[in-house]
C-alpha cells in the first residue's frame, strides 16, 4: 500500500502566509502541518509516499530531502495547475503503479490512528474506504449517503445535503479509481472532483465502504481553522526545556528549544518556543507557538502563532498569526489585545 499526499493547492484562503511558503509547511504546535500528517502515516505499514506539489512546492522537496526521520521513500509529482483532487490521481498514475493507496489531503489533520483503517482495507479489499464524520455544516464538504456499511451516494458541496456525513480528506482506494478518474468531466468549478470519481465507482457497482470518525478532525483551509488546529495540537504537547528559563513563572506546559532564553516572563502554557529565541519581560500563552530565532520583548501574546525570525516589542496580541521576520513595534503593554494577520517581512508600528 502506498500513500498519495496532496500538497499542490495554492492556499489562497491562507494568504498572506501562503505567499511565502506552501500551506503544508505552515507550522502548527511548532511542526509543519505536513509533519503532523507524516507522523500519523508512519504508524501504518505504508513506506512509499507520493507527494503532489504545486508551483510553490520546492521548499517541501528540499525539507523532506534533508529531514526524513520516518524513513519514507518519497516520490514527488508536479501539479503545475490545481485542477482538482481527482486530477492528482491522474498525475500520480505512474508513481502509484497498481498499488492500492491512501490519499490524504495536505491540509487535513485528524486525531485518529490510520493503522486499523489500512489493515481493514488490506483485509476486506473494497474499491474505496471513505472516512466520514458527522458535521453541522455539510454544505461545505463532500457529503455521503450510506446504507449500512455501503456508501450509496456522494456529492460535492451539495446545496441540499442528503445527510450530515462529510467526507474527511482521507480516502483509501484500490487501483479501480484510475479508470474512474478517467471517466469523469470537470465540475462547474472547473475541477476534476474526487467525489465524482467515487460516485463513478458507486454507479459501476463497485464496493465503496466507510469508516465513521468520532475523533477530532480539521480541514485547515482558513486562518480560523489554522488557529483552532494549533490550539488542539498544543494541548497534546509535553514539557521539555532545552533552553534557559530565568526569573520567570511557569504554569502549564512549556517547551523551550535549544539555545532559546526566556527572562522575566510569565508563562501560562501550553507555550512552545523555538530554537535560539530571545524572549524577555513578556506574558506568554496560553496557546502561543513561537518559531526559531524570534525576539520578543515586553509583549502579551496568547492564542497566537509567531513564525521564525519575527521581532516583536511592546505588542499585545491574541488570535494572531505573525509571519516570518515580521518586525512589530508597539506601545508597550496595552489593555486591549489586537488580532493581527501579518505576512512575512512586514514592518509595523502599532
Ligand atoms: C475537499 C473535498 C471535499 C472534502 C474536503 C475535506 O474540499 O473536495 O469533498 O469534504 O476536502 O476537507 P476542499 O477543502 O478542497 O474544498
Amino acid at each position: 500500500m502506498k500513500a498519495l499526499l496532496l500538497c499542490g493547492g495554492s492556499g489562497t484562503r491562507l494568504r498572506p502566509f501562503t505567499h511565502t511558503q506552501p500551506k503544508a509547511l505552515l507550522p502548527l504546535a511548532h511542526q509543519p502541518i505536513l509533519f503532523h500528517i507524516l507522523n500519523t502515516l508512519a504508524a501504518t505499514t505504508i513506506r512509499e509516499v507520493v507527494i503532489i506539489i504545486g508551483p510553490n512546492g520546492k521548499p517541501i522537496v528540499e525539507l523532506l530531502r534533508k529531514t526524513n526521520p520516518w524513513g519514507f521513500d518519497f516520490t514527488f509529482v508536479d501539479q503545475p495547475i490545481p485542477l482538482g483532487l481527482a486530477h492528482t490521481v491522474l498525475l500520480a498514475r505512474e508513481a502509484l503503479g497498481n498499488a492500492p493507496f491512501l490519499m490524504h489531503l495536505g491540509d487535513n489533520i485528524l486525531d485518529e490512528p490510520l493503522r486499523p483503517l489500512v489493515n481493514r482495507f488490506v483485509c476486506e479489499k473494497p474499491d474505496a474506504l471513505l472516512l466520514l464524520r458527522r458535521v453541522k455544516n455539510p454544505r461545505h464538504f463532500g457529503v455521503a449517503r450510506v446504507d449500512g456499511k455501503n456508501v450509496v451516494q456522494v456529492e460535492e458541496k451539495p446545496r441540499a445535503p442528503q445527510s450530515n456525513l462529510a467526507l474527511v480528506g482521507v480516502y483509501l482506494f484500490s487501483p479501480a479509481i484510475h479508470q474512474a478518474v478517467r471517466a469523469i468531466s470537470p465540475s462547474p468549478r472547473g475541477e476534476l472532483e474526487i467525489t465524482d470519481a467515487i460516485q463513478q465507482l458507486i454507479t459501476e457497482g463497485k464496493d465503496v465502504t466507510h469508516h465513521l470518525l468520532s475523533g477530532w478532525w480539521k480541514d485547515t483551509g482558513t486562518v480560523t481553522d489554522l488557529l483552532a488546529a494549533n490550539q488542539y495540537l498544543m494541548k497534546k504537547l509535553t514539557p521539555t526545556v532545552a533552553g534557559e528559563v530565568k526569573k520567570s513563572t511557569v504554569k502549564g506546559v512549556l517547551r523551550v528549544a535549544e539555545g532559546a532564553t526566556l527572562k522575566n516572563c510569565q508563562v501560562r502554557g501550553p507555550v512552545t518556543i523555538g530554537a535560539g529565541c530571545r524572549i524577555s519581560g513578556s506574558t506568554l500563552g496560553p496557546y502561543l507557538a513561537v518559531g526559531d530565532g524570534a525576539e520578543i520583548t515586553d509583549c502579551h501574546l496568547s492564542h497566537t502563532l509567531v513564525f521564525a525570525g519575527a521581532q516583536l516589542k511592546g505588542a499585545t496580541l491574541c488570535n494572531s498569526i505573525i509571519g516570518e521576520r515580521v518586525r512589530i513595534q508597539g506601545q508597550q503593554k496595552t489593555a486591549t489585545a489586537r488580532s493581527l494577520l501579518v505576512g512575512a517581512d512586514a514592518v509595523l508600528e502599532l
